[in-house]
């Protein structure tokens, strides 16, 4: 016998991989066959749960490397200058699942987890610098608007319009989505933002707002729509194989990280609420500060374990980082660890993708998959008298905000320059050139043309013409002549129409 010989999952040495044990050479198949049965049973338990939302993705791990010095704002260690962390990315589509084509036009998820020295620190952000809608309660409604229809099982432009032009917060993000930016060429060539607002704490306990971005430095680069179209025909996984192929040929990714920094006090008297996550802040008022340069180095040696399983959390933050009264955010650090529990188990953090370089002290234990555990002597509760892990206010660097009042269900409060389609406006008129106001038109157009319902073709119009007058002229003009591109409404509902 080699060493090489196959066994079954608790090491013993089985007799055949061709051949089943039967009565006979043409019998019944015999139910103690161990190895069978655990072949077969092993492999019906081969998958778990895909993300709710975000199902199709890929990933790389990589490095952060801090280049400028934004100490004054924070004490993170990972954010200190000369700090190199590891760290691991995953890029994916929103509502697609697991098989879909990466080209179908959505927005695109960005998520980094840093094994920092005092904890893993997650960014779980998009390609775009906003979202959809601004209150978490909504968020199960938005997704099913986008996913598929209940008896039917497909996609529908009826439901995606309906709910957005219901929801006029999201006409900023819509703005986006239905842009050059809704098809890059590859995650190599697109941006990323932390998109909400976050808190940064410095040494001397003074608290800052920030956002992330991250820059391409192999710029940014699109795809329109004929293309795309083509490309998820032919190769749905056309994002993951550019991803793992560059990185296998030593061509590594790599985005220039920056934030921009808002003082504490700025955030009641800024124009617009700086916590409203459909928002973005112009750069002329709070401009870039370079942070470091993230770079993807090394893939997955086993995309089930280092991939499928890896679960990131904007709940997941460090010493001297913290959340914002953004409603959005607050929902989210609750939804993400529940939904790992749920999709990978409840000792999710113990996977080594998952698992923290800095140790892990606590009261937790036990639960399905447990395998790391303390000594026997230590004691499993706190407060107590044998040497435990004490909690510490100076430790956790956390953040805070000032808040009082009643509870209450009630919009966030409306600063000087709040409207839901301001910003869109300024995105079309004074981001988009002419070529890609004409693209962007004819996506809408045809997006819009796959509306079955009078009544939501009508809000939609309105909704662009709330964006622009002359945007929702045009869209009109061009509903009613028929003058539509069926291409471009099939690439977003992702049906042939
Ligand atoms: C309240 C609103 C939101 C809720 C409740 C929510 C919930 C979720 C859930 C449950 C997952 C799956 C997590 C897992 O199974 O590992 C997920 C994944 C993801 N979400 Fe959200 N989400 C929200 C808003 C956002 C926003 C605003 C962004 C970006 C700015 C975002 C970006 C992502 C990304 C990138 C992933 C994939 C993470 C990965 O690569 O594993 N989500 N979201």
């Amino acid at each position: 016998m080699t060493e090489n010989h196959t066994t079954t999952q608790t090491g013993t040495p089985v007799g055949s991989d061709a051949h089943s044990l039967t009565s006979g050479q043409d019998g019944a198949t015999a139910l103690h066959d161990r190895y069978l049965v655990e072949k077969l049973a092993q492999f019906n338990r081969e998958r778990i749960p895909e993300r709710i939302v975000h199902a199709k993705g890929g990933g790389a791990f990589g490095e952060f490397v801090v280049t400028g010095d934004v100490s004054a704002y924070t004490k993170a260690a990972v954010f200190q200058p000369g700090a190199t962390t590891r760290t691991v990315q995953r890029f994916s589509s929103v509502a697609g699942e697991q098989g879909s084509p990466d080209t179908w036009r959505d927005v695109r998820g960005f998520s980094v987890k840093f094994y920092t020295t005092e904890g893993n620190y997650d960014i779980v952000g998009n390609n775009t610098p906003v979202f959809f809608i601004r209150d978490g309660i909504k968020f199960p409604d938005f997704i099913h608007s986008q996913k598929r229809l209940p008896g039917s099982g497909l996609r529908d432009a009826d439901m995606q319009w309906d709910f957005w032009t219901l929801s006029p917060e999201s006409a900023h993000q819509v703005t986006y989505l239905m842009g050059d930016r809704g098809l890059p060429r590859s995650w190599r060539t697109m941006p990323g933002y932390g998109s909400h607002t976050y808190q940064w704490i410095n040494a001397a306990g003074e608290r800052f707002w920030v956002k992330y971005h991250f820059h391409a430095l192999q710029g940014n680069e699109e795809m329109h729509g004929a293309e795309a179209q083509q490309i998820a025909g032919e190769d749905a996984d056309y994002y993951r194989r550019d991803l793992y192929e560059a990185i296998e040929r030593g061509d590594f990714p790599a985005w220039k990280v920056s934030v921009q920094v808002m003082p504490y006090e700025d955030a009641k008297t800024y124009r617009f609420n700086p916590f409203d996550l459909t928002k973005v802040w112009p750069h002329s008022d709070y401009p870039l500060i370079e942070v470091g340069v993230h770079t993807l180095n090394e893939n997955p040696e086993n995309f089930f374990a280092q991939i499928e399983q890896a679960a990131f959390s904007p709940a997941n933050t460090v010493p001297g980082i913290d959340i914002s009264p953004d409603k959005m955010l607050m929902a989210r650090v609750f939804s993400y660890p529940d939904a790992q529990r749920y999709r990978v188990g409840t000792n999710y953090n113990e996977l080594p993708v998952n698992a923290p370089v800095a140790p892990v002290h606590n009261y937790s234990q036990d639960g399905a998959g447990r395998h790391g555990f303390k000594a026997a002597s230590a004691p499993v509760y706190a407060p107590n008298s044998f040497g435990g892990p004490v909690a510490s206010a100076e430790a956790a660097g956390e953040g805070s905000w000032e808040s009082d009042g009643a509870l209450v269900r009630s919009a966030a409060t409306l600063h000087s320059e709040d409207s839901d389609f301001g910003q869109a406006g300024t995105l079309y008129r004074e981001v988009y050139d002419d070529a890609a106001k004409e693209r962007f038109l004819d996506t809408i157009a045809g997006a819009v043309g796959g509306v079955t319902r009078d009544d939501i073709r009508e809000r939609a119009i309105q909704y662009w013409t709330n964006v622009d007058a002359e945007l929702g002229a045009a869209l009109r003009a061009r509903l009613e002549a028929g003058d539509l591109d069926a291409d471009q409404a099939a690439e977003y509902v992702g049906v042939a129409e």
